[in-house]
C-alpha cells in the first residue's frame, strides 16, 4: 500500500536530507519496499549525498509530464531506491503541484525530502503527503518554525508522526527534549547527536546507517523504522564495544 511520508522543517539546514536518506535506508534494511524522492527541486542535494551527480532522467522531467516515474528511479549500491532532482539552475523552477499524481504508480512507502519552510514548493509537498515528520535542531528559531509547519500540515489534515531532534550537543544552551515536545505539540521520534560521521557518510556517498551500522544515530534510525512498521528493534549487546572494534577492522562477534 502506498504511504507518503514528507520529511519537513521550518528552518533550512536542520538535517532533513540526512534524516530522509537514513530513515529510508533503515526501512529498506527491515525489508520494507521504500523509495526516497528529492522534492527540494530548487536546492536539491539528495543525489549528491548518495553519489548521483548527473543522471539522464530526474523528478523535474516526470513533473513536466515528459517521462515515466520508473525511468527516474535509480537503485543505489546499498539497494535503496531514489528519485533524484536535477541540481542545475535551469531546473529550479518546477511546480510540485502534481507531485502526488506522479507518485501514484509507486505502491510502497515513499519518503519525500522536502524544501524547508512554508514556500509554495513546501506546501505542495505537504499537500502530496499522507504523513509528515518534522526535523528540528534543539534551538528556538528551529523549533518555533517547526511548529508553524506542523500546524500548517494539521490544517491540511495531514498526520504528524512526530519530531526528530538533530544535531544535539547536549550542552547547557540547548532546549531540552521535554520542552521541544511541549513547544511542537508533538512526540519526539528520535534524538540524533552532532557527529562528524555525517560528513564522512556524504564523502563516502553512502547512508550513515550503511557505513556505520552501530553508530548511535544508526541505532536511532533502526528503532524509528521498526516503530513505523510495527516491529520491535533490539540493538546488539555491547554495541559501543562492537562498534569500536568494527571501526578498527576487528570483527570478532
Ligand atoms: N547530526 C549531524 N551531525 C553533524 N552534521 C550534520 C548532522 N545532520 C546534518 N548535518 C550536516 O548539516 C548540513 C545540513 O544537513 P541536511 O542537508 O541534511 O539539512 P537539510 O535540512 O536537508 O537542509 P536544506 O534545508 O538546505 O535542504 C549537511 O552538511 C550535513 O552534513
Ligand atoms: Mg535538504
Amino acid at each position: 500500500m502506498q504511504k507518503i511520508i514528507a520529511i519537513v522543517s521550518g528552518k533550512g539546514g536542520v538535517g532533513k536530507t540526512f534524516v530522509s536518506i537514513n530513515l529510508a535506508s533503515a526501512l529498506h534494511q527491515f525489508g520494507e519496499k521504500v523509495t526516497i524522492v528529492d522534492a527540494d527541486v530548487s536546492a536539491s542535494n539528495l543525489g549528491l549525498h548518495l553519489g548521483y551527480y548527473s543522471f539522464p532522467v530526474k523528478l523535474q522531467d516526470v513533473l513536466a509530464g515528459n517521462m515515466d516515474i520508473k525511468k527516474a528511479t535509480y537503485v543505489h549500491p546499498s539497494g535503496l531506491k531514489l528519485i533524484p532532482s536535477a541540481i542545475d539552475l535551469a531546473n529550479c523552477q518546477c511546480s510540485l503541484s502534481k507531485l502526488r499524481d506522479v507518485l501514484s504508480p509507486i505502491d510502497e512507502t515513499i519518503i519525500v525530502d522536502s524544501p524547508p519552510g512554508l514556500s509554495a514548493d513546501a506546501l505542495d509537498v505537504i499537500a502530496a503527503a499522507d504523513y509528515i515528520i518534522a526535523v528540528t535542531n534543539p534551538e528556538l528559531p528551529s523549533i518555533t518554525n517547526a511548529l508553524k509547519v506542523i500546524q500548517t500540515a494539521q490544517n491540511m489534515k495531514k498526520t504528524t508522526l512526530g519530531v526528530i531532534v538533530n544535531r544535539i550537543y547536549n550542552d547547557q544552551y540547548e532546549i531540552k527534549s521535554e520542552e521541544i515536545e511541549i513547544m511542537t505539540e508533538s512526540h519526539i521520534l528520535a534524538k540524533l547527536k552532532e557527529s562528524r560521521d555525517v560528513k564522512k557518510s556524504i564523502f563516502l556517498k553512502n547512508p550513515l546507517i550503511v557505513i556505520d551500522p552501530l553508530h548511535p544515530s544508526s541505532i536511532e534510525f533502526k528503532h524509528l523504522a521498526a516503530k513505523l512498521i510495527g516491529k520491535k528493534y533490539v540493538p546488539p549487546n555491547y554495541v559501543s564495544v562492537k562498534r569500536f572494534l568494527r571501526n578498527n577492522g576487528i570483527n570478532v562477534f
